[in-house]
Order: structure tokens, then C-alpha cells, then sequence
């Protein structure tokens, strides 16, 4: 939520935060704005709507020459995305330009502070608190990055602040608390970001910061402290993928280049994860063996698409383990004291590694001493960062705000940790788990074979896009959270309404909703597995029985389902439990294409940012 870019160095400031909000739009695209300092002042500009918007401003009132400066795209939290809330916020000396993501949650006492003090406020947000209290320090003789520790250590919530000073050429500042902040090392240049994609195209070494630092970069150094001003260490790495991961690649949106990279998404996060011997090595993993045998319970703690995959998690891993596992909304998580013990393992799982709501799950986990795990897509991101151990889903980077290659990949990382567990805890169903290793390494190449017969999945999607009826998915098993996430892609980027249910619930109430034609997608487990699929035959036999029109993704050569299905989809052969990596493809490729046909904005839906970074 809200993408940050700070620069210094050699190249016009303008250009290089101009091109990383761009890669940055995705976190927000309310309004978006930037200033840079140049012959002592500060210059700005800020444009309610999409960055589109800025550009053409600054094409029309352009901005002195500067090699020093910050910018910022929204996604609006306190006040509407007019020019006048757009980032950057000014002191009211005029001599400090901060820009923000996350919320200050102490705003109104310090609003009240500062108007007592004969401060005028002109925006309703709840930066423009930091930017005055920033004015105030410098005011009074303090360095833009001493100001800042101060600042920052009086404001309670989750924040990253980037400023620039009028009187400090060459030097941009940023703090951060509860909210993402890397950094890009350049050769005479540097640079600040909310995630990497916004400097890829200038370094791939990054320095990862951590919880209440402040961060100075000039051309030629970064120098990292904790708020009070005492030296404080951080971690570089090296970002591994390039500028090409961050662009459409001819494709019309970033949603269908990354529903097209799940083969590749899919086969990296399988990589490398075997011996020789054919066992499951996850060496990532800082949790012992005997730690992980001690464990009496699995919770799964995740947000959105992130807690689907949770879902079909859970169905692997009680199986495979015998060991109880829990599924739950990190939102809800901590709010209803959960029981957890050291014995209790927690599992979150976060595409991007900042989701507040997670965050603040996990907090409270350790905070009850239960060992936490962290699945996630995002190398310095704040989540992998406070769990005891991380398992990497190596999808690269997802741009599209629907989330697909991330759910995937997801999917795979909570099979890994289910398998490694049987492995390390004895399995009771050994030979099965056996053949599952095998089956994951083909899935690459099931789910290449699904985009390559994608077209009838299109052509449905064009010819429903003149409808504005709802939208129904039905699964059971692991195809209930395959139903859901099927839903939640239709709502997210199509606006339509759209529900999953669970098949077997539906006698129970919500096939009062089916009406002569209404759609319904149904997934239809394998043949031949404790008669779920019979099963699932039979509830598609009654939706179609009251006028349902009937969607059926179904095995390849599944005469019974197809003997009641309107339009069979067909998924390759695989096992139960692999299905939801097959299934969930078809579903996001048809809401894919069903809002390209209603001509929405696919990759920045209404409403939506990419990274939740506030609960
Ligand atoms: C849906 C979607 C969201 C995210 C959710 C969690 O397509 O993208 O529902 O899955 O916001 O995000 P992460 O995984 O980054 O924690």
C-alpha cells in the first residue's frame, strides 16, 4: 500500500523516481506526486489519480534539473486522493518534503500539539503530521536524519517516511517502523524503495532494513541507525531476478504474463529441494528435527488468496502429518486469543511479505513462544524477517494486485514443509507420500498443458462479459478453496458477484440463490477417492436439475461429469490432493480475461493495492 522512492545520485532524480513509481504503481494508484531539491529549494508536484496523471503535469510545469529527490504513488488511508492529499507533505517552513506509507495512528494528538502551537494544516492526512513535526527538529538545528529518529520515535503505528531537506543537497532520509523499506546500492548513486522492482533496472544489491531504523543515503554512502542515532546493522543481498521480471513482456497485462509463468514459477520453487538420495531437503528450514517432532499442532495464519492456499494446505498436511492443523484469517488471528503454546507451529504464508495483518499474527505468536514459519515470495521483506525460519516460494516478482503465480507457488511451498514433516516425524502413508514427490515434479509441465488448450476458457469469458449476473464456484476438498479463490479472482478484478461454497453445503441453503442459467463453476475431484467425486457428480446434477448452468472442470475423460456439464474444462490426470494447481488456472485465466472484455484496469483494480500494509 502506497509505493516510496528516494534518490541521490548522478542521474536527473526526476527520471529515476518518475520510472520507479511506475514499477511501484501496483502498491497504489490513487495519486501520486514528487519533489526534488535543487538551488536550495524544494520543487514539487502531486496529481490526484494515476501516475498518467503526474506525468502529464510535470510535462506541462516542468521542474528544475536535481539529482536528489522523492516521490510517492497512494493508496489513500485518512483523507480522499485529491492534489491536495497527495504525497509529497511540506513543513511549514516550506523546507522539508516528506512522503509516507502506513498510518500514524497518534495523528490527532499530535495534530492538536502542533495546531496549538499556530502550525496550519492543509490536508486531511495523517502525513502531514510527520512532515510538520520534521520542520519543527530542523527548525530548531537538527539534521534531517537526527530529526527524523526523533520524529519517528514519537509516532505510533506503522510507517515509512522518506524526506528530503531544502538545506541538506545530496542527502535523502527515510525511518521505518511496521512498513517496507530496502534499500538500492549503486555505483554513485543510491536509492530507497518500498520493494526493489522500483530500482531493479539501476542494481540488483540491496540492503534489507530493520524494524525502527533510519536510513541516510548520499551518492557515495548509506549510513543505517536506530531512532536514537546509534549505529544499527543491516543485511544486503543480491536480488535475484532482473529488470525483464518487472515488465509485461508483450503481454497485455501483468496478470496474464504471470497466470503464463506458473510452469516456471512452479518448477523454481521445486528446485534444488531433493538429495540424491530422494529426500526432501529444506535447508532454509532454522527449525531441528526434534523441534519439529515435538509439535502437537499446525496453524496456518494468512490473508486473502494467501489463506486459500492455507486452506488446501491444510487438507496435505493433516494427511501426510496426523498432526492437527488449523486454518485462520490473520485478521482474526489475535483478536480472539488464540490457544497456542511452544508446542504449536505457526505457518503464515505472504506473497509479499509486509501484509500488516500477518505481521501482527506472527508478533503475537512469538510473543506466546509457538516456533513460526514463514512461506513467502519477497527476499528482505518484513515478514520473513521476525519468523524463526523462512521457506521461499521463487515465483518472482507478482505486479498484477490478483494474486496467481503467488497462490501457486504457495501452494507448493506448504506441500514442501507437509512432505518435509511426514519425512522428519515417520510417515503413515509412506508409499503415498512417495508418489507425491514424484507427481509435484510433473506438475510443471500439467500446468503448461492447461494454458495451452486455454482458448475455450477465453472465448466463454467474452461471452459472458455483457452480464452482470453472479457468479457462482463450487469445489469439495482441497477444490473448496480452489471455488473460493475462483471467486475471489471474479470479485477482485471483474466486479461481479461472485461466491465459492462448499459443494456439500449447498442443499443447506445457498441453492436457493441457482436460477434458470445461473453460472456455476464446479470442480470435480478425480475419479475413484472415497467417492468425492460421485459425490460432487451429484451435486452438479442438482444445480443442473434447477436451471444451473454448469461449468465443469473435470479430469480429461470424465464421462460422468461430463454427462451434466453445459462446458467441460479439462484438467490433466493427477492426483487429489495435486488438483488445486491445476484447477485454480482455468479460473484465473477466465477472470482474466473476462475484465480485459469489460475493459477494466486488470493489473490495478478499483479499490485494491498489491501489499496491505495497514490492518
Ligand atoms: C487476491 C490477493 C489478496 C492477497 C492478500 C494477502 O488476489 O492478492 O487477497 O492474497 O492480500 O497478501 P500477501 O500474500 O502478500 O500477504
Amino acid at each position: 500500500m502506497c509505493g516510496i522512492v528516494g534518490y541521490c545520485g548522478h542521474q536527473q532524480a526526476e527520471h529515476v523516481i518518475i520510472e520507479g513509481l511506475r514499477r511501484l504503481e501496483y502498491r497504489g494508484y490513487d495519486s501520486a506526486g514528487l519533489a526534488v531539491v535543487a538551488d536550495g529549494s524544494l520543487h514539487w508536484a502531486k496529481k490526484s489519480g494515476k501516475l498518467a496523471n503526474l506525468v502529464s503535469e510535470l510535462e506541462s510545469h516542468r521542474l528544475p534539473e536535481s539529482t536528489q529527490g522523492i516521490g510517492h504513488t497512494r493508496w489513500a488511508t485518512h483523507g480522499a486522493p485529491t492534489d491536495t492529499n497527495a504525497h509529497p507533505h511540506l513543513s511549514a517552513d516550506g523546507k522539508v518534503a516528506v512522503v509516507h506509507n502506513g498510518i500514524i495512528e497518534n495523528f490527532a494528538t499530535l495534530k492538536a500539539e502542533l495546531i496549538a502551537e499556530g502550525v496550519t494544516f492543509v490536508s486531511d492526512t495523517d502525513t502531514e503530521v510527520a512532515a510538520h513535526l520534521l520542520g519543527r527538529e530542523t527548525a530548531k538545528g537538527a539534521g534531517l536524519a537526527e530529526a527524523m529518529g526523533r520524529v519517528a520515535s514519537r509516532l505510533a503505528g506503522a510507517f515509512t517516511l522518506v524526506a528530503v531537506s531544502a538545506d541538506e543537497p545530496d542527502v535523502v532520509v527515510a525511518a521505518r517502523r511496521n512498513s517496507p523499506l530496502v534499500v538500492g546500492l549503486g555505483e554513485g548513486e543510491n536509492f530507497l524503495a518500498s520493494d526493489v522492482a522500483a530500482f531493479i533496472e539501476h542494481t540488483r544489491d540491496a540492503l534489507e532494513l530493520g524494524q525502527d531504523q533510519v536510513v541516510t543515503i548520499t551518492p557515495e554512502s548509506v549510513t543505517v541507525t536506530d531512532f536514537e542515532g546509534r549505529p544499527s546493522e543491516a543485511r544486503p543481498y543480491h536480488v535475484d531476478w532482473d529488470l525483464s521480471a518487472a515488465e509485461k513482456q508483450g503481454h497485455d497485462w501483468f496478470m496474464r504474463k504471470e497466470i503464463f509463468e506458473q510452469p516456471k514459477a512452479v518448477a523454481d520453487t521445486l528446485l534444488g529441494r531433493w538429495s540424491d538420495r530422494g529426500e526432501l531437503v529444506l535447508d532454509e528450514l532454522r527449525i531441528s528435527p526434534e523441534e519439529l517432532r515435538r509439535i502437537n499442532k499446525i496453524v496456518i495464519v494468512a490473508c486473502g488468496s494467501s489463506f486459500y492456499a492455507g486452506m488446501v494446505a491444510k487438507y496435505a498436511i493433516e494427511h501426510w502429518t496426523r498432526v492437527a492443523c488449523e486454518v485462520e484469517l490473520a485478521s482474526e488471528f489475535r483478536y480472539r486469543d488464540p490457544i497456542i503454546d511452544p508446542m504449536t507451529l505457526v505457518v503464515t504464508i505472504s506473497q509479499s511479505g509486509e501484509t500488516a495483518d500477518t505481521l501482527m499474527a506472527i508478533r503475537h505468536a512469538r510473543e506466546q513462544q509457538a516456533r513460526v514459519i514463514a512461506i513467502c515470495n519477497t527476499n528482505g521483506a518484513t515478514i520473513p524477517r521476525e519468523s524463526d525460519a523462512v521457506i521461499y516460494t521463487h515465483a518472482g516478482p507478482e505486479i498484477g494486485v490478483a494474486s496467481t503465480k503467488g497462490f501457486l507457488t504457495q501452494v507448493v511451498a506448504c506441500y514442501l514443509l507437509g512432505l518435509y514433516l511426514a519425512q522428519v516425524r515417520g510417515m503413515k502413508y509412506g508409499d503415498e507420500v512417495h508418489a507425491i514427490v514424484d507427481e509435484l515434479n510433473s506438475m510443471p509441465d500439467k500446468i503448461q498443458a492447461v494454458l495451452d488448450g486455454i482458448e475455450p476458457v477465453y472465448k466463454l469469458a467474452r461471452k459472458m462479459a455483457m452480464s452482470e449476473d453472479a457468479v457462482f464456484f463450487l469445489g469439495r476438498h482441497v477444490g473448496y478453496p480452489v471455488a473460493l479463490e475462483g471467486a475471489l479472482k471474479l470479485k477482485e478484478i471483474a466486479y461481479l458477484h461472485a461466491e465459492g461454497f462448499a459443494a456439500g453445503e449447498l442443499k443447506h441453503g445457498p441453492i436457493a440463490v441457482i436460477e434458470q442459467d445461473t453460472p456455476v463453476f464446479v470442480v470435480v475431484p478425480p475419479e475413484g477417492r472415497d467417492q468425492l467425486h460421485d459425490k460432487v457428480v451429484s451435486n452438479i446434477e442438482e444445480i443442473r436439475a434447477r436451471g444451473a448452468r454448469t461449468i465443469v472442470l473435470a479430469e480429461e475423460g470424465d464421462a460422468a461429469a461430463e454427462s451434466f456439464a453445459d462446458m467441460v474444462i479439462p484438467l490433466p490426470k493427477c492426483s487429489t490432493l495435486l488438483q488445486p494447481l491445476v484447477a485454480a488456472v482455468p479460473l484465473q485465466a477466465f477472470a482474466c480475461e473476462l475484465a480485459t472484455a469489460k475493459g477494466h484496469d486488470v493489473d490495478q483494480p478499483r479499490n485494491l493495492a498489491k501489499s496491505v500494509t495497514v490492518e
